[in-house]
């Protein structure tokens, strides 16, 4: 979608936004105005619903060109600053404009997208604020590629091709392990997990160095960002119901998102160091599937005893936080669809955030508000590692008497045994894998949380 700031052609649908108007559009003197309805009491959630609505709204008439003034947008109730509204503004625009058309065949007028937005009354910084939201969701919407593609069209191989493809031309260093090289390294538990597969396992290294040599920030530690990367999640063995398996070819949301966060990152130019580490695997069965009792030599030494090869997230994640030690991180983030039990603790509407650090849990829910990447925190006391001791091995990847309780701090507290030496955070994306119903945005993917991800690497110290 184009965002100009021209005065609209008669050819625009003209968006006018009121408490009192009822949601229609009329057609007057060849000039059609779309009257929008909001709340009396207009909240920031409300807004980025009202923003997608406008998009929802064109495409439902088929209008291709809309026009607004960015002061309807402007509501009391919420107290965000003009320029974070432009950044919601440029972002949720083409968030609702997006659809994945790979594969549908063209129709004969076209698939129906808005093509051109008009917004007028903003100012020279705002506009810049809302060509940066649009720059965003760029990255969100290539997020949603990635995740939405079929698992037979996206394995490790290609998610590692696409890891490069995302940043050609950008100054980010691609390496990518295969299944030898992390042999050497011991990444075991990365390889048990991707050995039923007839694909290769791949370990995605995204390296970006935006700061001088010579200024130092905490001597330049970076942020190490981790990203699930299960191209296809069955189950493993410990075979997924039918009902289960259906929408797994997404289980490598976490890693897209950190693969386009990293390209976000360095078109922006931020003045960071930020790392991105993708473990990919496809949890499969054959004659060569890890199974349920193998106890695997992780590389940090520490071992896994497998009560289930479905919890096969947080295994290959393991190895992937010991190799961020690597990197003397100042903090580490990781992403992952790793539980369906957050989703049965927080619905759809929002992820689950882990950590033992009051001050960063804050700051990402902060941000998560104010992206629209909801973030809830779930406990992980320490309490909780008894259920996680092994009897043959150090540590159960599930609960060890496979209670269904708690599940998502399960894996949580079991991903915490791997953190050494730097602030982590844990954010469980399982719930907003896919869209649900109202939310004016395309079925499928969401793309969670390129935008906070992003705003977090912005504003860290
Ligand atoms: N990828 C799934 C979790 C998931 C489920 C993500 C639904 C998105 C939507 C994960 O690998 C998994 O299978 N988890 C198991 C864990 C269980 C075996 C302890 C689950 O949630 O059932
Ligand atoms: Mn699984
Ligand atoms: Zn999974």
């Amino acid at each position: 979608m184009k965002i100009n700031f021209k005065k609209p052609g008669k050819d625009a649908l003209v968006v006018n936004i009121n408490p009192k108007n009822k949601d229609e559009i009329v057609k007057e003197s060849g000039i059609k105005t779309l009257f929008l309805k909001c709340e009396e009491e207009m909240t920031l959630r409300k807004l980025f619903l009202l923003i997608r609505k406008i998009v929802a709204m064109a495409k439902g008439v088929k209008a291709e060109k809309v026009a607004f003034d960015f002061a309807d947008l402007k509501f009391k109730g919420i107290k965000i600053s003009e320029t974070e509204l432009g950044e919601i503004i440029g972002t949720q625009l083409d968030l609702a404009n997006y659809e994945f058309t790979d594969y549908k065949t063209l129709p004969k007028d076209g698939f129906n997208f808005v093509e051109e937005v008009f917004i007028s009354g903003a100012t020279s910084e705002i506009e810049k604020a809302i060509l940066k939201g649009h720059t965003i969701a760029g990255e969100v919407n290539k997020t949603r590629n990635l995740s939405n593609t079929p698992g037979g069209d996206m394995t490790p191989k290609i998610l590692a091709a696409k890891s490069k493809e995302a940043v050609k031309g950008m100054p980010v260093k691609v390496t990518v392990l295969g299944e030898k090289e992390m042999a050497s390294l011991k990444m075991n538990a990365i390889l048990s997990v991707g050995r039923g597969s007839d694909e290769e396992s791949k370990f995605i290294i995204m390296e970006y160095f935006g700061l001088p040599t010579q200024a130092g920030r905490k001597k330049g530690r970076p942020v190490v960002l981790v990203g699930k990367g299960v191209t296809f999640d069955s189950g493993g063995l410990n075979l997924k119901p039918s009902g289960a398996m259906s929408g797994m070819n997404m289980d490598m949301s976490g890693g897209s998102a950190v693969i386009h966060t990293m390209a976000l990152v360095a078109k922006m130019k931020l003045k960071k160091n930020v790392i991105g580490l993708i473990p990919s695997v496809e949890n499969f069965i054959s004659g060569k599937s890890y199974r349920p009792g193998d106890v695997i030599r992780s590389m940090s030494g520490k071992t896994i005893e497998v009560l289930n090869t479905d919890a096969e997230g947080r295994v290959i994640l393991a190895d992937a936080l010991t190799y961020a030690q690597k990197y003397n991180p100042s903090v580490v983030i990781d992403v992952a669809t790793l539980t369906g039990a957050a989703v049965v603790a927080l619905g759809e509407r929002m992820s689950a955030i882990f950590t033992d650090d009051d001050e960063l849990c804050l700051m990402l829910e902060k941000i998560g508000d104010l992206t629209g990447d909801y973030m809830w925190r779930l406990p992980m006391w320490e309490e909780y590692e008894n259920e996680i001791k092994g009897t043959l091995g150090d540590y159960t990847n599930i609960h060890n008497k496979d209670s269904r309780y708690g599940g998502a701090t399960y894996g949580a507290i079991f991903l915490k045994q791997f953190i050494k030496d730097y602030k982590w955070a844990h954010i469980d994306i399982a719930p907003r894998m896919t869209s649900m119903a109202g939310e004016y945005l395309a079925g499928g993917a969401l793309g969670t949380p390129v935008r906070a991800l992003f705003k977090f690497i912005e504003e860290e110290k």
